[in-house]
């Protein structure tokens, strides 16, 4: 297994190209199911999570070719010859439920493994189960897997009014409602940015959606989409941790393709902290030159902070002048960094869903332990800010959801390098 070392840093300069979102692009992939005709995303980022979609979608007899190194994907599904989303692939992506809905509006049969829980908490997914009932599905949990039915002349439209905001069973449900007889309402959904990227994709399928990126979705049912190219939103969360690389370090950097109003929350909570944002024509400029202010942080659905940038932004916070609240309301298991973080020196207390961190002079680099995506990324962050060597291992977590990581870290004067673990 590689491991990634990481030295202290001075300041950062310099230019980092920020991909295309690995969330957006989960939701997309599926979205062929709907059709059987074309389906090619642009800017696709290339990551692990990219190629366990991938052969997921083959599983199901979907083609799915990867060109142009990886950058784009050309998916065509002219007729599924499994309608069985396997365990063995479920297992090690939750994102995998996401070909529930199309499976089910197209042909109206789906067999679901239940992706079960992960580390980072329960994550259950009896939202995206009850809002393919309210559009009469028929499903019954066996053998580990989710059977759903549409019911003779496909789903109906509906009101589903979520009782909590889910961005994964906005999605299942906004694919199935393309293709459902009549209108459906999605209530309470999700207003994130990889939503609003599916519903322009739908429509440029041919699909009638109106209020994505608000919290009431309208859908009218077509009788068939057809083929698209659509380019994939850029990736936020990328773009926020490459964000919080020149705030610890220092220096100035300017994540390209990156927008503000893909992350007011977090800029604003970066401009509290006392570091320099500023939207230029080819991206977001960073620069960080006095000392780093704590400030409280609560996650939230969109637009509030992203529960995806908590563990970074604790990176940030470990280095801070005073002592910040982090308090997470998505996902009840998301501080497994803080323990990690402590190793180098941090002074973390946890308490149910609150960190309360108080900044250090200067962080000292350790042996650390990846222990899901995000928090593998904020242990590198703060071995930026280290002195001395940081070795993270179980880079595997790094390697679903960030591209090129240490090329593009070294591109802006880090010293960072991946190694095979002796
Ligand atoms: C997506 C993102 C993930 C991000 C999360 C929150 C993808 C592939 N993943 O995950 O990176 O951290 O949004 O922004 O896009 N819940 C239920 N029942 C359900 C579904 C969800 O109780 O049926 C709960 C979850 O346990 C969690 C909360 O709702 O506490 C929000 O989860 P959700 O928005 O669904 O996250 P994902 O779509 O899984």
């Amino acid at each position: 297994m590689d491991q990634i070392i990481v030295r202290g840093n001075g300041p950062l300069q310099g230019e980092i190209p920020i991909a295309g979102a690995k969330n957006a692009c989960l939701t997309l992939m599926p979205a062929t199911l709907l059709t059987d005709q074309p389906l090619t995303l642009t800017n696709a980022p290339r990551l692990s999570d990219i190629r366990t979609m991938t052969a997921l979608l083959q599983s199901l007899g979907a083609e799915a070719a990867s060109l142009q190194d990886g950058q784009v994907l050309a998916m065509s599904s002219h007729a599924l010859t499994s309608h069985r989303a396997d365990y063995d692939i479920v297992r090690k992506m939750r994102a995998s439920i996401l070909v529930l809905g199309p499976m089910l509006a197209r042909d109206g049969r789906a067999e679901v493994s239940l992706p079960g829980g992960c580390a980072i908490g329960a994550r259950p997914v009896d939202l995206h189960l009850k809002a393919l009932e309210a559009m009469g599905a028929e499903l019954d949990l066996r053998d580990g897997y989710v059977h759903a039915k549409a019911p003779t002349g496909g789903l109906r439209g509906a009101v589903v009014d979520f009782p909590l905001v889910s961005v994964g069973a906005t999605e299942n449900a906004l694919m199935a409602a393309t293709l459902a007889k009549g209108t459906t309402v999605l209530k309470n959904a999700a207003r994130e940015p990889e939503i609003v990227d599916l519903a322009r994709c739908l429509r440029a399928m041919g699909a009638q959606i109106e209020g994505e990126g608000t919290s009431t979705i309208t859908i009218q049912g077509v009788d068939a989409l057809h083929g698209a190219t659509h380019p994939v939103v850029t990736d936020r969360i990328e773009l926020g941790t490459y964000m919080l690389a020149p705030a610890i370090c220092g220096g100035e950097v300017e994540c390209l393709g990156g927008r503000i109003e893909l992350l007011s929350a977090f800029c604003e909570k970066l401009d509290e902290a006392g570091i320099d944002v500023t939207e230029t024509a080819r991206g977001i400029k960073v620069s960080r030159r006095n000392s780093i202010r704590a400030v409280n942080v609560t996650t939230e659905p969109f637009p509030g902070f992203p529960t995806d940038l908590q563990a970074q932004f604790m990176a940030l916070m470990c280095v801070a002048e005073g002592t910040s609240v982090l308090e997470e309301t998505i996902f009840e298991n998301r501080f497994m960094h803080a323990p990690e973080l402590t190793r180098m020196g941090a002074r973390i207390e946890v308490h149910g869903g609150h960190a309360t961190v108080t900044g250090v002079d200067g962080l000292r680099g350790a042996p650390v332990m990846a222990t899901d995506l995000r928090a593998s990324v904020s242990l590198i962050l703060a071995g930026l800010a280290a002195e001395g060597q940081t070795t993270v291992s179980r880079v595997y977590h790094l390697d679903r959801g960030y591209e090129h990581v240490v090329r593009k870290l070294r591109g802006v004067g880090a010293h960072i390098e991946r190694v095979k673990e002796e």
